[in-house]
């Protein structure tokens, strides 16, 4: 049987196999769209009349899945839906980058005017649009304290349209549009003593090292523990701010993992997740966050919850692209 959908008073029918997404965009609506996959929010809507899949609220916070809200980008209907736009993000307006400066061989910082009121937990992305509708999710690398910037770091990836963009051609003074914050890869005050365990990949550093040092500055005294990982050593960013931070706080350990090369002083050699694994210890208590390469995000997460960390207390932000 065909479905159809219903979205601002068009009636668009439902292919065999279609998303919600691919249904209105072969119809000619455009529809804001980044990862296409589940992981970044930007195509959320709300269904007012019909239930969705569970699967297409996957991530979403239980308030939105009560009130109807789905990822249209992950929606295969198996009934008739009413929808409209979803509009659950704070903040929805230009930014202006201040500044763009390297970071590490492929990553640069871009410092975002910081929007009046837009209020953040240091460690959640926003999604950045840029005039021509390509929009692309970004973690906020910055704390609350920098009250006139946004940072986000930006990792190159090859032919990327607006990591490319980022590194080549944007300049101080190009304006984007920002929605956000999105995300639950924060720190949870109220328990300062339970250990947390932190692990990334590439930029995934960004909102881990943004999360430890927000911990820090509430006053967290239990111990953390970072994992970074990378394919070898020439390919790690923030070393030294982060060995920096573990000299500012004690509480805080720090390791270096490669795939290959040799061992030095903070470098582990071996698969990030096996290296994880094996030190992980009295997994109940910990709260655990995931950032960066998604597949690696994926697999860690469901290990990690397979070893006993409740999934309330697993923040994982895959950081999915396009055609993931
Ligand atoms: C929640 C979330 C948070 C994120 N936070 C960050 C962040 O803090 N810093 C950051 O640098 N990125 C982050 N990303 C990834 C970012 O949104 C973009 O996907 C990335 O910058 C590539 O976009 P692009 O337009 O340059 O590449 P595209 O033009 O979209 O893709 C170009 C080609 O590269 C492939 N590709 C896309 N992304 C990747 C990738 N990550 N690795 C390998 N191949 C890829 C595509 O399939 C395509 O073939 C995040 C993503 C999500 C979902
Ligand atoms: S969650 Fe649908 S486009 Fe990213």
């Amino acid at each position: 049987m065909n479905f159809h959908i219903q979205y601002q008073g068009r009636t668009v029918p439902l292919n065999q196999g279609e998303t919600v997404l691919e249904a209105l965009e072969r119809t000619g609506i455009d529809v804001p769209s980044s990862c296409r996959a589940g992981a970044c929010q930007t195509c959320m809507m709300r269904a007012t009349e019909g239930s969705v899949p569970h699967a297409a609220q996957a991530g979403l916070k239980e308030t939105l899945k009560k009130s109807g809200h789905f990822l249209s980008c992950i929606c295969r209907p198996a009934q008739n839906l009413v929808c409209e736009p979803a509009h659950t993000a704070d903040f929805r307006g230009p930014v202006t980058i201040q500044e763009i400066r390297p970071l590490g061989p492929d990553v640069v910082l871009v410092q975002l005017s910081r929007p009046p009121n837009f209020d953040f937990n240091p460690g959640q992305f926003v999604t950045l649009r840029r005039a021509d509708a390509v929009s692309r999710s970004y973690s906020i690398a910055s704390q609350r304290a920098a009250l006139d910037t946004l940072d986000i770091h930006v990792r190159r990836v090859p032919q990327g349209q607006l990591s490319g963009w980022f590194h080549q051609e944007a300049r101080p003074g190009d304006e984007l549009w920002l929605e956000g914050p999105k995300g639950d890869c924060f720190y949870y005050p109220g328990n300062p003593e339970e250990p947390l365990l932190l692990i990334g990949t590439g930029t995934g550093m960004a909102p881990l090292f943004a999360v430890a040092l927000d911990a820090c500055q509430q006053g967290h005294t239990g111990p953390i523990s970072i994992y970074h990982g990378a394919l070898s050593a020439d390919r790690f960013y923030l070393v030294e701010e982060l060995q920096e931070l573990t000299r500012a706080f004690p509480q805080i350990s720090y390791v270096r993992c490669v795939l290959k090369g040799p061992a030095e002083s903070g470098i582990q050699v071996g698969e990030l997740k096996d290296i994880v694994l094996s030190g992980l210890t009295d997994p109940k208590q910990k709260r655990v966050y995931l950032c960066g390469d998604p597949g690696l995000v994926r697999i860690l997460k469901k290990q990690i919850f397979l070893a006993g960390v409740s999934m309330n207390r697993l923040h994982a932000d895959p950081f999915v692209g396009t055609g993931a």
